[in-house]
């Protein structure tokens, strides 16, 4: 993990309130479901904020995120040839390396943007990889994950596109060796309940509040069955069965 000053190459509105940032790297190896901590502004705010990667490129990490408050706000504007300061890779990420067979990836909202590199990670392991991504409303991301999987499952709240209703009403974990999931907690807690009942292996990537994003302030802690962990050093990504809901 270091701090990197890189370059905007790209930062484009795909939606209303999601954008892709593409930002120069000189390289180094990054986990699927890792994160950096991103800062573009010097002023008034003074926390970098959390992001996941994306995708990675020879030369380029992108970012999907979503426009929340003002720190991603403030991302929103930047334009080509601005510089921003990273922090990273974060955290653990997914344990792609243990995995074998055929493996779910369950999203949901800007949880979904991770799993686009561990989809690609994944088939390139040789790996048959299946997603089912849980939308609001827009569709965002689909293209890029289609490209890396063997069968889709999508949904939306109010079934303009797939599925009318919870992308898990259409996950069957019982047909995989493993699911990993990252999303609104509510929902990898259905993940996680559902991969129980079929004595499946479930991973789920927290989201917490972070201040540091390195480990060192505590900030971020959790209880779980091994005591307390740091989400952002000893996570994001936790065996569902050592969490306590
Ligand atoms: C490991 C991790 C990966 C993430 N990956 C993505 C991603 O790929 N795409 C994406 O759109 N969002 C992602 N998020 C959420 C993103 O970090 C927050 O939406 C963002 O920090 C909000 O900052 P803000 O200044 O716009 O909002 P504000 O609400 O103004 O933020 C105030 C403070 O709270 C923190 N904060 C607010 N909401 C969250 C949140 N949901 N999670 C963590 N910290 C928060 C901010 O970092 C900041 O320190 C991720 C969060 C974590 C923890
Ligand atoms: S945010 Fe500081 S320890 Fe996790």
């Amino acid at each position: 993990m270091r701090y990197l000053e890189s370059i905007v190459e790209e930062n484009q509105q795909i939606t209303d309130d999601i954008f892709v940032l593409c930002v120069t790297f000189a390289g180094g190896d990054v986990k699927p479901g890792q994160f950096y901590m991103l800062k573009s502004w010097d002023t008034e705010l003074t926390l970098m904020r959390p992001i996941s990667v994306f995708q990675v490129e020879d030369g380029y990490l992108w970012f999907m995120y979503r426009t929340v408050g003002a720190g991603t706000r403030r991302m929103s504007e930047l334009k080509n040839g601005d510089r921003i300061r990273l922090l990273g890779p974060c955290g653990n990420g997914y344990p792609c390396e243990e995995l074998k067979g055929r493996v779910a990836l369950v999203g949901g909202g800007v949880g979904i943007p991770p799993l686009c590199h561990t989809a690609e990670v994944l088939h390139r392991n040789g790996l048959t990889v299946d997603a089912y991504l849980g939308f609001r409303d827009e569709l965002f991301a689909v293209g890029d994950i289609e490209l890396w999987c063997t069968d889709m499952f999508i949904s939306t709240e109010h079934g303009e596109e797939g599925y009318k209703g919870f992308v898990t009403d259409l996950l069957k974990p019982e047909r995989y060796d493993a699911v990993l999931t990252c999303g609104p907690e509510v929902m990898m807690r259905k993940v996680a309940a559902m991969c129980a009942d079929a004595n499946v292996t479930c991973y789920c990537s927290l989201e917490h509040r972070m201040a540091c994003g390195i480990g060192a302030c505590l900030g971020c802690s959790i209880r779980t069955k091994n005591g307390m962990k740091r989400v952002c050093k000893d996570g994001p990504v936790f065996r569902s069965t050592d969490l306590m809901w």
